[in-house]
Order: C-alpha cells, then sequence, then structure tokens
C-alpha cells in the first residue's frame, strides 16, 4: 500500500493507494454516513462497505451539487446521530467530492472526511488539495469552504468500469498537471497515450500518482489560494466559461479544460509570454486525444460575460494563467479587449455537429 503525505494549512492529509476499500478504512468512534451518487451506489453501494456505515445516494451528476443535497447530507448525519467524531465519507466524482467535503466542514462545525475518488478526474484533481463547495444558479463552486480530507483513498481499479468519455476527461485535468510541474509525465501523455485509453493499469496508476505529487506541493505552499495555488486554474478560466455559456450540459469539464489550456496558450502567445512550439506541442497532446478544440461556435461576449464570475478577477480585471513552458506559470490581468480578439480568432463557423451530452464533473 502506497502512501503519500501532504500538510495543507494545519490538517494532515493522506493519500493511501489500495487495492480495495474496506468497513475498517471507514470507521469513526462517532458514526460514519457515506455519501454515493446513483452511479457509485450501483458500482460500489452493495458491499460490506456501505452495509457498515448509514448512506445517502444522490442524483448524479452536477444537479445534486446544490444547498438542496448538502441539505439532504447533513440531514442524514443527523438523522444518524453522527457525533463531532463521526466521520462523512464521499464516494464517488467530483460532485459527490465537493460535496461530501463542503457537508463535513459544516456538520457540527467540522466532522471528519474520509474522500474515496472513483473518477480519473477526482483523483487526480477534486479530491486533493481541500476545496469544497456547491452550484449557486449558473455559476459552479460559487459557495464552499477550506476543508481538507484526512484520508484519501485511491482505488486505481475503479478506473476499469469509467466510461470512455470520463476517462479521457480526466486525462485533460492530468495533462494540466504535467504542464504544471511535471515534464516527465507530459511525455508520459504524449508517449503512452494508446496504453492509456487501454487503461493499462500500473501506467494509469502512475499518471495519478504524479498528478496527486504535482497538486499537492502546489497546495501546500498556499492552502487558501492566497497566490500560487491560481496556477492550478490554467485553462479554466475559459473551460469554467464555456461550460457555463453551454449550460454545464454540453461539454465534460475536462474537455472544456482541454480547449481552455489550448486557449490559455494562444493568449499567452497573443501577449507574446508563451513561446508557439510550446502551444502547438499542448495542442499536438490534446488533439491526439480527440478533444475538440474549437467547439465554441457563438459570439465571444457571451464567453466573456460567463468568465465575470471568475474568482481570480481582481479590482473587476480578468486575470489569466499563462505559461512561459512547462513548469514555467504566471497569472496575470489581461485586457478584455485580447481575450474578444482570440475568442473571435478562435470560433467555429456553427456548421458542426453538436457534442454530447456530459457525465459527473466538477472542478475549481
Ligand atoms: N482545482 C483547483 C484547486 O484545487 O485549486
Amino acid at each position: 500500500m502506497k502512501e503519500i503525505r501532504f500538510r495543507f494549512g494545519t490538517v494532515s492529509s493522506r493519500v493511501i493507494f489500495q487495492q480495495r476499500i474496506e468497513p475498517e478504512d471507514l470507521a469513526a468512534p462517532g458514526g460514519v454516513l457515506t455519501v454515493f451518487d446513483t452511479h457509485t451506489w450501483r458500482l460500489f453501494g452493495r458491499s460490506r462497505v456501505s452495509r457498515a456505515a448509514g448512506s445517502v445516494v444522490l442524483p448524479a451528476g452536477e444537479r445534486s451539487k446544490t444547498w438542496r443535497g448538502a441539505g439532504r447530507v447533513l440531514s442524514a448525519a443527523a438523522r444518524r446521530g453522527l457525533g463531532r467524531d463521526g466521520l462523512i465519507a464521499g464516494i464517488g466524482g467530483g460532485v459527490v467530492c465537493d460535496l461530501a467535503a463542503f457537508c463535513a466542514s459544516l456538520y457540527m462545525r467540522g466532522c471528519s472526511l474520509t474522500l474515496v475518488p472513483t473518477t480519473l478526474l477526482a483523483m487526480v484533481d477534486a479530491a486533493l488539495g481541500g476545496k469544497t463547495g456547491v452550484d449557486l444558479p449558473g455559476a459552479k463552486n460559487m459557495a464552499g469552504t477550506f476543508y481538507p480530507a484526512g484520508e484519501i483513498r485511491i482505488v486505481p481499479a475503479a478506473l476499469a468500469s469509467l466510461p470512455d468519455r470520463e476517462l479521457r476527461s480526466g486525462l485533460a485535468e492530468a495533462a494540466k498537471n504535467a504542464l504544471l510541474g511535471d515534464a516527465d509525465l507530459l511525455a508520459t501523455l504524449e508517449r503512452g497515450r494508446g496504453r492509456l485509453l487501454d487503461r493499462e493499469p500500473d501506467l494509469l496508476e502512475d499518471v495519478v500518482e504524479r498528478c496527486i505529487r504535482v497538486k499537492g506541493a502546489v497546495v501546500e505552499e498556499d492552502f487558501r489560494e492566497q497566490g500560487r495555488r491560481a496556477i492550478l486554474n490554467l485553462g479554466h478560466t475559459f473551460g469554467h466559461a464555456l461550460e457555463a455559456a453551454t449550460g454545464f450540459r454540453r461539454y465534460t469539464h475536462g474537455e472544456a479544460v482541454a480547449w481552455g489550456l489550448k486557449m490559455a496558450l494562444r493568449l499567452g502567445e497573443r501577449l507574446g509570454v508563451t513561446p508557439p512550439e510550446h502551444a502547438r506541442r499542448v495542442e499536438r497532446l490534446l488533439e491526439s486525444y480527440g478533444f475538440d478544440l474549437h467547439p465554441w461556435t457563438g459570439a465571444p461576449e457571451k464567453l466573456l460575460a460567463a468568465m465575470q464570475a471568475d474568482k481570480k478577477k481582481r479590482e473587476g480585471r480578468l486575470r489569466f494563467v499563462l505559461q512561459r513552458g512547462v513548469g514555467d506559470t504566471l497569472v496575470q490581468p489581461v485586457e478584455e479587449e485580447r481575450v474578444w480578439e482570440l475568442l473571435a480568432a478562435e470560433r467555429r463557423p456553427p456548421t458542426a455537429a453538436p457534442a454530447g451530452r456530459t457525465g459527473d464533473g466538477t472542478g475549481s
């Protein structure tokens, strides 16, 4: 069993890689409440783990990440008589992880929290680093807390049953982590495409571990996002805007982030920050995984309006995460006009076929 330890603020977070989850992994003196969504309940809900604990099962997808969803979890914890020394355990993708963590941060002003991320996206991003949240109408993750899980239990075998589209979605977030600080991981994603899409277990586990190390190091440095942590939003200002402008239904979070990475690097190129060869290399990688790099057919103004909800905004100005190269990332304000020009240049003529529906995804 492999274990990585991080210190996030005053809390220590253990990431544990394991073959399966056993009831003793989710135990606490004050009782346990497991949180599933309908997908993860079907896959894992009949296990000994859920029989040993009380469970709440939420509808799968972003629609559960609301005050109402949080109310259901908190009421279930109270009905079960969970004490302050009780444990809320989220077993699922990003939505379940964010929501379970949000509820653990509120229940009796904070109870124990374990997360068992079951999607690649949640393993490499949502479960680690203590961001919790619910969505407000039209704006993802608008209300939330910082509350790291004491334990994050990673079961790589859970990836075997992940739909292809969700796997690719997680690989976009993995590409972001590679760009932020792991050149070897970037090369692995380039060379190992076939083996990763075939879900070769050792390679997938290696990717997950490397991503966790990149993200964990950034969060250890700046847990409450006073500065450096914002780099974890590389590609996300564009990506979130695309998700919001398409009603959070057309693109998965990873698909939106893949496009966002391309746009952030192109913006950097226009501003003289990003070398063209770096931008082209990343575009080739994203294309090789089948991401649509021209998903937006609408007016630039609609995306710019969606960007106004971006949490990196300061003094009314949009700020973007830009890159000079792998591991060389900065955050800087950019004039809206420059962003508008890029959006207009990258818009696809409105003739192409619409993309499909999204699954569970999140990201803050
Ligand atoms: N997902 C970005 C962060 O955790 O800061």
